[in-house]
Parts: structure tokens; sequence; C-alpha cells
């Protein structure tokens, strides 16, 4: 019975419509035909010159991505296409394995650090999205490879030379945004105590109604910045000036968004952005998000240099721990875009 599945991937395959608790209000639905392409309109930054003459001029255009729209792509980022084409194999492989070899990995309880599930918490959530995913902490790394899957052969190995590599990535990233604020380099990575990557593989199949449903619905990241592979297929959508922009996938570039901790620490200098997936008719979707986030005991606050009270930018936010705010995020379930208001300063 396609009902009984606990992953849609197992479900998809033999259904002709969406169930019923798949389906969004009609109020609620992805309206394919007002998204835009994103074509030029997307920043796009080359990092080769990141660390040459020509550096001022990339924090520039850093800081204009940030600040006007809070996601851009990337170009020579430094991490090899042979390690990025194993990424995506590997995905691949694992989610083509036996529904049985799958399930192994099941669980819906959201605190723990190597996971597979289904739409976004089946435990909270009232309409379930057409996604499956398997979720892994990877930094420090040894602390979790060992509860990683180790079918297919070579997923652990693959995956952590890709995290590995991202995370250097991330690093650089970090240097350069915390420029583009006007703080010294190693501000925002000092921020986020002993540093946390968590990684997920997206598993969106092929969906028979898709404009009844989502991927993901809108949605902001709760992380500090996310570093997106996709592959060839689009489906990842970003809201900005009102409207929804469809990502077109471009071979060997990221696409990097700015998350919930990001707006917190930079006083809303920054915003972190609200996206969304879509599925669709033909193809089967893969993406590879990389969150990059603080450790659970790290104290978050706005940067003190960017507040001054006397000029009327007071903090915006309340100090808290990334642990308080990540268990929120998962228990709002994407009711709402963000859990960011509740953690607002009182303005008493
Ligand atoms: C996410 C996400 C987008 C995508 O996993 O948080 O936004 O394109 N994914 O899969
Ligand atoms: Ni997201």
């Amino acid at each position: 019975m396609a009902a009984s599945k606990l992953l849609v991937s197992d479900m998809a395959s033999v259904v002709d419509h969406v169930p019923s608790n798949y389906v969004r209000p009609v109020s609620d639905r992805p309206n394919m035909s007002d998204v835009e392409s994103s074509g030029d309109s997307i920043p796009l930054i080359d990092l080769h010159d990141l660390h040459g003459p020509n550096r001022s001029d990339i924090i520039n255009q850093f800081a204009h991505a940030c600040s006007s729209y809070g996601f851009f792509q990337i170009k020579n980022h430094g991490v090899p296409e042979e390690t990025i084409k194993k990424m995506m194999n590997a995905a691949r492989e694992f989610f083509r394995q036996s529904e049985s070899e799958r399930v192994k990995h099941y669980s819906a309880d959201t605190k723990k650090t190597t996971r597979l599930s289904t739409s976004f918490n089946v435990s909270k959530e009232k309409v379930s999205n057409w996604r499956d995913f398997l979720r892994l902490h990877c930094y420090p790394i040894e602390d979790f490879i060992n509860e990683w899957p180790s079918t297919p052969i070579s997923f652990r190995e693959v995956t952590a030379e890709y995290a590995t590599s991202v995370r250097a990535l991330v690093l650089t990233l970090l240097e350069a945004i915390s420029e583009s604020l006007g703080l010294a380099k190693d501000r925002v990575s000092n921020t986020i105590g002993k540093h946390g990557q968590h990684m997920a593989i997206n598993y969106y199949p092929r969906c028979p109604q898709p404009e009844l449903t989502y991927g993901l619905p809108g949605h902001k990241d709760a992380n500090l910045i996310t570093v997106l592979l996709q592959d060839e297929v689009s489906g990842l959508q970003v809201f900005k000036d009102g409207k929804w922009i469809a990502f077109n996938p471009v071979p060997n570039t990221f696409i990097v968004n700015l998350g919930d901790q990001m707006q917190v620490i930079s006083n809303d200098k920054y915003k972190s952005v609200l996206h969304r997936a879509v599925v669709n008719t033909d193809k089967e979707r893969i993406s590879i998000p990389t969150f990059y986030c603080p450790s659970e005991d790290a104290v978050i606050s706005p940067a003190q240099e960017l507040i001054n009270e006397e000029e009327d930018s007071p903090a915006i936010y309340r100090n808290f721990t990334y642990a308080e705010y990540f268990e929120k995020f998962w228990d709002t379930a994407f009711d709402t875009e963000s859990c960011i208001d509740s953690f607002k300063a009182s303005t008493a």
C-alpha cells in the first residue's frame, strides 16, 4: 500500500496523483506562471581574484550581493570538479538503493545527528512536502563519520572529502563577508563558537501534480550560511522584490544564501533570504546544501561593532544559544517563514 510508505520516493513511483496530505491550500501553491527566470539578475562572484590585488573590488561585490540579495552564485570556488562529481554520484547511488537498505537510516527524531527522513518535520507539520532527505553532521568529521551510511561503499570517503573542501570554501566566504561588513576578517568566524557543519542530501522524486505541492515550502535557513550544490534539474526559487525567481543550474557554480544567524550577527545589515523548492513531472532532482552553523553552545548576538545606541542602531536581537534557536526552527515546521522574530530584543 502506497500510503504505508515511510519515504515519498517509495510512494511516488506507484501513484498517479498527489495524496491529499501533500496538497496545499489553493492560496499556497507554487503558481509557476508567476515565477521569473534567473537570467543575469543574480550576482555571480568570481573568487579567482579574492586573494590578489583586486580583493577590495571583490569585497564590494560581496557587500552588494549580501545587502541587496542575500544570495549569490560563486565560481572559481576551489572545490575540485571531481570532488563535486563524486559527491553527486554518491548521493544518487544512496537514493537508488533498495527501500530496505535506505530505511535502516530512517528517523523522525530531529535531534539525531545522522538520519534519513522525509518532508520537513513529520511529527509537527500539517501538510507534507515532496522530499526525502539524508541529514548528516560533518564537523568535526571524526565525531560523526562512523554514523554515516556505509553503503554505497564509497559514501563515507567521498562525503568526507566533499565536506572538508566545502568547509575551506566557507571559511574563505566568512572572511570576505566579515570584511564586507567593515569587521575584522575573523570576526564572524570567532562569533560562532567551535563551529558546526551539517549537510543535507535532498531527493525530490518526480511528482504527478507538481502544481499542488512543494519539495520545500518558502522558508529561511536557520544557520549562518548555506552553500548549495544542485544537479542539472531546476527547482530552487528565491523571493526577491515581491517575486519568485527560479535558479537555472550552472555547472560548477554554487549558490550561496545567508541564513538567520548572519542576519542576527550583522544586526539586520544582511538578511536571511526566503527560498523554496518546487518539483516537476519529468525528472527527479538532487540538491546538496551545506549548512554552516554555530556550535550548539555558541552564544549568538549582534556584533558589538555594528551597534550604536546613540546613532539609533541598537541591538535588534537578544543573546541566545544556537541550541535554543535550532530547536525552535524544527518546532515551527515551516508554519512560519522563520522563527527569528521570537529572538528580537524586547523594546520595552
Ligand atoms: C534546504 C533548501 C533548496 C533546494 O534544504 O534548506 O532550501 O534547492 N533546499 O533543494
Ligand atoms: Ni533552505
